[in-house]
């Protein structure tokens, strides 16, 4: 490939300054990226609740078209491809998501049988071939309220890494209480960049600016520099941040008075997001469709003691953050038109946004590492 975008990339990090539009533009860093930054690392894939029952799956869609992850019979999760391992048939339908009661999958082809594991069960003279003839297999793990796969264990990272406030509040009783899917016509970095940073607030999210202003956000990004995580106090008399700026009876999901005062967010590499709340939390999943086109899903998780009255307070909620990822989308939609510009020449980068420039150190080291 040609290593001028890449080159062009590094310098700018050694330099201390944005991205180039080659960055966001140039189809070989791209596929470099889809190398060595999402295809070498954990992935977050799917809704931790993904695939709860025996023989149930989830199509990771937006991760792989044919990535599906399971529930085998033992209850173990699982992650493999539909892709029949006889002559490339899919296995099961276009659906987001099924349940087979039999526990395994038949080929509609000709009828070669696996497991929910991705074990060939039949015919048996493939099977005397053993594993090789089984569905190919990712690794999954369930973690930070996601379900994660990687692609080869021999690549990247053993581990996950997530700042502790966020294992914390993962592992609190929440449970999902709506997702929502939308697509963003810009570069995937660009909408990191714009989580990485609440400088835009003022201008961009006037209703958010008025329950957790930017000036008061700090940030700070762990030394394995695997996350980034940021800190926002709530002003006075807002309890949370939805359209009334209140818990409507809603359980919080944080323990202890300081944190029900305070916004949490987090960036883990390479494709999660999260944004807690006192009562609620989102998670972010993003996927890098295409040099100028990201894929984002958000579930919000709210504590399972937050009953149904509580969650049709819920609304209030979502229509916040609908606008406020709309505002987001523009915005991003709007650089990725100027980086197609001889003119796009960013010089700086503002003293707030450390986290924008943590995020492209990230990425410069996953690129050359
Ligand atoms: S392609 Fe699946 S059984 Fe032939
Ligand atoms: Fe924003």
């Amino acid at each position: 490939m040609s290593t001028f975008a890449l080159d062009c990339l590094v310098r700018s990090v050694e330099e201390g300054r944005p991205f180039d539009a080659s960055a966001y533009t140039d189809d070989a860093l791209f596929r470099l990226e889809r190398a060595r930054v999402f295809d070498d690392h954990w992935l977050a894939c799917a809704p931790e609740d993904a695939a709860s029952d025996p023989g149930a799956w989830h199509r990771a869609r937006d991760a792989d078209p044919r990535l599906v992850i399971a529930r085998d019979a033992n209850l173990e999760l699982c992650a493999w491809f539909d892709v029949c391992r006889h002559r490339g048939a899919p296995l099961l339908p276009e659906e987001d998501a099924g349940r087979e009661r039999a526990l395994c999958v038949e080929c509609p082809y000709h009828g070669w049988r696996y497991a929910m594991d991705g074990a060939l069960l039949s015919p048996r003279s493939a099977r005397e071939d053993g594993a090789a003839r089984g569905l190919v297999r990712a690794e999954v793990q369930r973690h930070a309220a996601q379900t994660w796969v990687r692609y080869d264990e021999a690549r990247g990272e053993r581990a996950v890494h997530a700042p502790p406030w966020l294992i914390e509040v993962a592992n609190a009783p929440i449970s999902r209480a709506r997702s929502v899917r939308w697509e963003v016509r810009a570069n995937w970095k660009l909408v990191v960049e714009n989580f990485q940073e609440s400088h835009h607030f003022a201008r961009v999210h006037p209703a958010l600016e008025a329950l957790t202003p930017w000036k008061r956000s700090s940030s700070e990004c762990d030394p394995s520099r695997r996350w980034l995580s940021g800190f926002m106090p709530l002003v006075d008399g807002a309890e949370t941040v939805s359209t009334s700026a209140k818990l409507r009876g809603r359980t919080p999901i944080v323990r202890g008075a300081d944190e029900l005062r305070v916004v949490r967010d987090a960036y883990v590499f390479p494709n999660a997001l999260y944004s807690r709340q006192p009562d609620y939390l989102l998670v972010y999943r993003l996927f890098a469709a295409a040099v100028d086109r990201t894929v984002l899903h958000c579930d919000t998780l709210v504590h399972g003691a937050s009953t149904d009255a509580h969650r049709f307070m819920l609304d209030e909620v979502f229509s916040f953050w609908d606008r406020v990822h709309e505002e987001d989308r523009e915005v991003c939609e709007g650089q990725q038109r100027c980086a197609g510009s001889r003119g796009f020449r960013p010089t700086g980068y503002d003293a707030s946004e450390d986290g924008v420039r943590a995020f492209d150190a990230m990425v410069a080291g996953a690129l050359t590492g």
